[in-house]
Order: C-alpha cells, then sequence, then structure tokens
C-alpha cells in the first residue's frame, strides 16, 4: 500500500478546523494546525486540553464530526488505511510477545512487514544498539522493566520507517536516562526526515525537541510558534538582582527604575527588571549597584521560561502584572 502519489506537499500533518464531541463534552472545538514534514511538532496543553483526542483523530482511532485532517498527504476519514500505513503511535504494537525476546519480538515484526531473513535481522540490531538494548536482547521480553518495554515497543514500531510519529507523552514516569533515550530518539527520527508530533506535559521537552509548539486548551488552539516566539511573547528578557541585604532591596530598586517597570518578588529579596539589551543592561545595572557599595549574591539575565508562557497563556490576563511597580 505504498503512497503512489509524488507529494509535492511540503505538510506532513494537516489539521483544519476539526470538531469532535464525546457526549456532551466538546473536546475539540475547531482545532486547526499543520507540521511540516521531517519537524518536530510539540503539543502542549493542560489536562482534558484535547491533546489525545487531536492524535486520536490523526491516527484515525477516533473520527471528526467536523473539518479535516490528512497526515503524509491521506485524508484520515477517507484514506484511512494509507494514514495507518504510514504511521507510527505509541502503544499501537503492544502486542509484543512475553515469551519472546526483544530480538525476536523486532524480528518477527519485520518478518511480518516483508522485510525477509537477513533484512529483518539488520534491522533487529540496528534498533537494539539505537535504544540500547544490546544487553537485554536475548531476555524474553515478559522479564523487562517498565522502561525498557517503553522502548521495545517504540522500537517494533519504528522496523519500518515510518512518514509520521506520534508519540503521546512519551516520557511520562520514565526515569531521566530513558527520558534522555526517548529524546535521542526523536531527534534521530528527525534526522531521518520522519515527522514527529509530540504531546507532552513537560515544557521543557518541548522547549528543547521542537521545532514548533502548538498550545491547546479547552479544544482550541490558543497560541502557536516556536519556543523563542512564545518566550518572547510573553515579555523580553530581564535583569534579576538579588542582594546579600534585603534592606537593600528598595534601594536597588530605585536605582534601577530608569531602565523600566521594576518589579519585586514576592519573597521580597530579589528586583528585576526588563533587559531589552540584554548584558549591555545587565553590566550597567552591575555599574550603579557596585558604585553605591552594595553587595549582591546574585545578578543574571533571566528569559521568561516556557512555564510562565504556559500559565500565563492557560490562565486569566489579570492577575500577571498585578505587583509590577511603576517607576
Ligand atoms: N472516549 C471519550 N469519551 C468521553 N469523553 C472523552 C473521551 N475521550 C476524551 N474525552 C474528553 O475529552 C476531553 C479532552 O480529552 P483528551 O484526552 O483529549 O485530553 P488531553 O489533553 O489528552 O489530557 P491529558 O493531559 O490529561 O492526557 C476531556 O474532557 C475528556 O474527558
Ligand atoms: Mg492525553
Amino acid at each position: 500500500m505504498a503512497a503512489v502519489s509524488s507529494q509535492a506537499n511540503a505538510e506532513a500533518v494537516v489539521v483544519d478546523s476539526v470538531e469532535k464531541r464525546f457526549g456532551a463534552v466538546h473536546a475539540l472545538q475547531g482545532v486547526s494546525f499543520a507540521a511540516p514534514e521531517g519537524s518536530v511538532l510539540g503539543v502542549l496543553g493542560p489536562n482534558g486540553a484535547g491533546k489525545t483526542t487531536t492524535v486520536s483523530v490523526l491516527s484515525t482511532l477516533v473520527r471528526p464530526d467536523a473539518g479535516h485532517a490528512s497526515v503524509a498527504g491521506f485524508d484520515v476519514v477517507r484514506d484511512a488505511a494509507a494514514v495507518r500505513a504510514s504511521i507510527m503511535l505509541t502503544g499501537q504494537y503492544a502486542a509484543l510477545d512475553d515469551l519472546l525476546t526483544g530480538r525476536e519480538n523486532l524480528v518477527l515484526f519485520g518478518r511480518l512487514l516483508g522485510l525477509g531473513h537477513k533484512g529483518s535481522r539488520r534491522r533487529a540490531d540496528e534498533l537494539l544498539a539505537q535504544f540500547e538494548l544490546e544487553d537485554a536482547a536475548d531476555r524474553r521480553v515478559g522479564q523487562y522493566s517498565g522502561g525498557m518495554r517503553r522502548r521495545i515497543d517504540i522500537a517494533c514500531g519504528l522496523v519500518r520507517l515510518p512518514k509520521v510519529v506520534f508519540l503521546d507523552e512519551p516520557t511520562t514516569g520514565l526515569d531521566p536516562v530513558s527520558r534522555q533515550a526517548v529524546w535521542s530518539l526523536v531527534r534521530g527520527l528527525r534526522h531521518d526526515g520522519v515527522t514527529v508530533l509530540l504531546t507532552t506535559q513537560y515544557l521543557e521537552e518541548a522547549d528543547v525537541l521542537s521545532d514548533n509548539i502548538i498550545v491547546i486548551d479547552k479544544g482550541r488552539v490558543i497560541a502557536e510558534g516556536t519556543a523563542d516566539d512564545l518566550k518572547s511573547r510573553s515579555g523580553p528578557s530581564y535583569c534579576e538582582v538579588v542582594p546579600v541585604d534585603t534592606a537593600n532591596v528598595a534601594a536597588v530598586a530605585r536605582m534601577l527604575a530608569s531602565f523600566g517597570t521594576v518589579a519585586i518578588s514576592d519573597s521580597g529579596d530579589r528586583v528585576s527588571v526588563p533587559a531589552p539589551d540584554g548584558p549591555s543592561t545587565l553590566a550597567a545595572a552591575l555599574g550603579r549597584i557596585t558604585d553605591a557599595g552594595i553587595e549582591l549574591v546574585d545578578i543574571a539575565l533571566r528569559r521568561p521560561s516556557l512555564d510562565e508562557v504556559f500559565v500565563k497563556l492557560t490562565r486569566p490576563a489579570a492577575e500577571a502584572d498585578a505587583r509590577a511597580v511603576d517607576a
């Protein structure tokens, strides 16, 4: 079932005004986005936002009530079989045989996919190396730990390289080493030209892995862009100053007021001020403070984290600037 058409289409995933209801729950309320071939799209959103429903629509497990979606150039409703042949979904191949070893499972999938005896063994070796499962290769999968199982499960889905991979919270509950392994897997897939759609609760993960990020909330895309775009939308870099003596906080705040709106932290021990000129602002601030003989624990240039962006986007804006002290 090879894709016959020569795709001039540069978008591997296109979602256009997709809606889905589950009874009274309007889970997707007109979701639209696209992911170019060979890119990693991070899908962020709070619990219940509609991330898994979106992945289910794209992997043909759930039929949209309205709108259109296509994957690898195939419509998820009209060409569902072709979509399924082009994708890999974590957990889809949970049909692992516990009585077979990791290597035997991989070879079995290779044979089922028509890779032949030699081809299947070669692909199994590559995947065992890639997933650092060589030591466990000849042990039965039934004896694997949770993290190892997750890895062999993903590896089985990659015996034949798909066009698009859906990873729905692939690192939830994994230890840091296994998490790093999934991260390098995502980077490797991208390197091989595979498009990856990755949902995650870990903003840091979306930040380091994604070419583009969409934020979904209550069944709608509420923001879209690179991690940098999203961060700069939530405000410029700022300079944070922590005096040794908290009695100097107010004096520092006055000293820096000419740089812009100064804010004092809730804890009352640090001052922050916008630093649109980055290091130059920091150097100028440090100069003023040291000239005044005030000792510091720390002075640093900070950018809004993706966490701050996320909180700002998914919560009413009102409180955001409440504590700003105007110069
Ligand atoms: N099969 C279903 N039947 C009824 N309601 C459902 C079904 N699947 C999802 N929902 C509802 O649709 C909404 C979106 O759920 P979804 O699983 O897509 O969220 P999510 O963003 O993946 O959340 P999480 O971060 O918790 O995984 C939720 O209100 C959920 O309860
Ligand atoms: Mg989910």
